[in-house]
């Protein structure tokens, strides 16, 4: 079942939950898309100027790094003299800069363009609400709508109308771990939860953290959460939850959220108080075994100049891309449009997503960048995103609506510290309830 044939089954459906199938993550070679120029960018305007600012909450090491490739190809792509302003709210997954982001919104101050997950928190915060402005002749001007695959298309967009520009894919269920720790204690890399739960048993007894985790902020949890269910679930139970057709109350959640808890009990004791960098640096420095996180992860081992990791799906998920984007869109009325919209042909253009993405640790959303601009881990998981199975990330804003995703966060910010499995899935069947997904 986990490795079934290709198939793409984010949830592209923003207002009514609807789960579509995505179409081939690989493209269409065949069509023909307009040609670019050398730069990968088309019809860039000359002499820009002003003030051209990019929100967003990347601000650790290979964050940062990738979105300073980008600043630094800015000036070759959009001529002129455009002062760029990095405006970052610092905070791992990004709460808090969502928070002023929406102050500004919602007050008309909205900066130039702003980091935002395709999906959900894409579609049902800032487009259903009208805060967008539609990027159809981008999109037709770039060639992009042969250059990023079906599935992307549909889910940054609504009504038919594309509305931000995705500069990656990123991928949630991956188990990093320190190559000589394991080896050390004779362990292998674990596929499945029987296999984790008796590597972190051995490791337990000599002394080492089995599993680094830095949930001060909730995503890292729920991230945890959201990557149990799968590897408990497998993609198409999953995949039934955010539309109700599998039951949160059933017992197949309860054998889930009891191995989340398992989980839990091998995690170090400090982790509400450590972000997921903190907790990578556990496992750097040999304190911890593995931690399971995103694959900007693989972005902070480069920026740390680590080259002892080593990665699987984590367990239960071989043959399933928990996957989520980064994109960037045009809000009305945001100050300098035509930087704004140079900014976006570079976001999307193959040299920029070349340059940005090895340092950020994600593959292109583009389906034709050159892997061999990429390391190991990020080749690896290119060949996956075109033959797994693809299904949207929870704490990343695809799965479900932002309202939906508060209240699991708030149930999972009370679980990780009362361990009670009954109280929690009812608070998560509520939620699915509160969210007209379930009756
Ligand atoms: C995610 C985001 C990633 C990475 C991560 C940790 O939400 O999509 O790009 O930045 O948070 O901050």
């Amino acid at each position: 079942m986990l490795f079934a044939r290709p198939k793409f089954l984010f949830i592209a459906a923003i207002a009514v939950m609807v789960l579509t199938v995505f179409g081939s993550a690989c493209g269409d070679d065949d069509e023909e898309g307009e040609t670019p120029t050398p730069s990968g960018a088309t019809g860039t305007p000359a002499g820009l100027t002003g003030e051209l600012e990019i929100f967003s909450w990347w601000t650790t090491g290979g964050e940062a790094a990738g979105l300073q490739a980008l600043y630094d190809l800015y000036p070759g792509v959009c001529p002129g003299d455009v002062e760029i302003t990095n405006a970052t709210v610092a905070g791992g997954g990004g709460a808090q800069a969502r928070q002023v982001l929406t102050t500004r919104m919602q007050g008309g101050d909205p900066p130039g363009s702003f980091q935002v997950h395709m999906g959900h928190e894409l579609i049902d915060t800032w487009v259903t609400t009208d805060y967008m402005e539609p990027l159809d002749d981008l999109y037709a001007e770039e060639g992009w709508n042969d250059i990023f695959p079906q599935g992307v298309l549909d889910i940054v967009s609504f009504e038919g109308h594309p509305y931000s520009v995705p500069v990656n894919i990123h991928r949630a269920n991956v188990l990093w771990y320190n190559k000589t720790v394991l080896e050390a204690n004779n362990i292998d890399p674990p596929e499945s939860f029987d296999d984790f739960f008796a590597a972190a048993d051995t490791l337990e007894a000599a002394g080492i953290t089995p599993l680094a985790l830095g949930d001060v902020e909730v995503f890292a949890a729920t991230q945890l959460l959201e990557t149990t269910l799968i590897g408990s679930l497998g993609a198409d139970d999953y995949n039934g939850l955010w539309t109700g057709e599998t039951d949160w109350a059933g017992d197949d959640v309860t054998a889930a959220l009891d191995n989340l808890k398992r989980m839990l009990s091998y995690t170090n004791d400090d982790h509400s108080s450590l972000t997921w960098d903190q907790a990578n640096d556990l496992v750097i420095n040999g304190d911890a075994a593995m931690t399971i996180m995103g694959d900007w992860l693989d972005a902070d081992n480069t920026a740390k100049e680590f080259t002892d990791s080593g990665w699987v799906p984590s367990p239960g998920t071989s043959g399933i891309y928990d996957a989520l984007s980064d994109t960037f869109g045009l809000p009305k009325d945001a100050p300098n449009p035509d930087a704004v919209n140079c900014w976006l042909k570079l976001v999307g253009s193959k040299d920029g997503q070349e340059a940005f993405n090895p340092l950020k640790g994600s593959v292109c959303a583009r389906t034709d960048c050159d892997s061999s601009l990429f390391d190991e881990y990020l080749q690896s998981a290119a060949d996956d995103w075109k033959s797994d199975a693809i299904v949207p990330s929870l704490a990343h804003g695809a799965a479900a609506s932002p309202a939906w995703l508060g209240e699991i966060n708030d149930a999972v910010t009370a679980f990780v510290t009362d361990e009670d499995v009954g109280t929690f899935q009812g608070r998560l069947a509520d939620a699915c309830v509160n969210a007209d997904v379930c009756q």
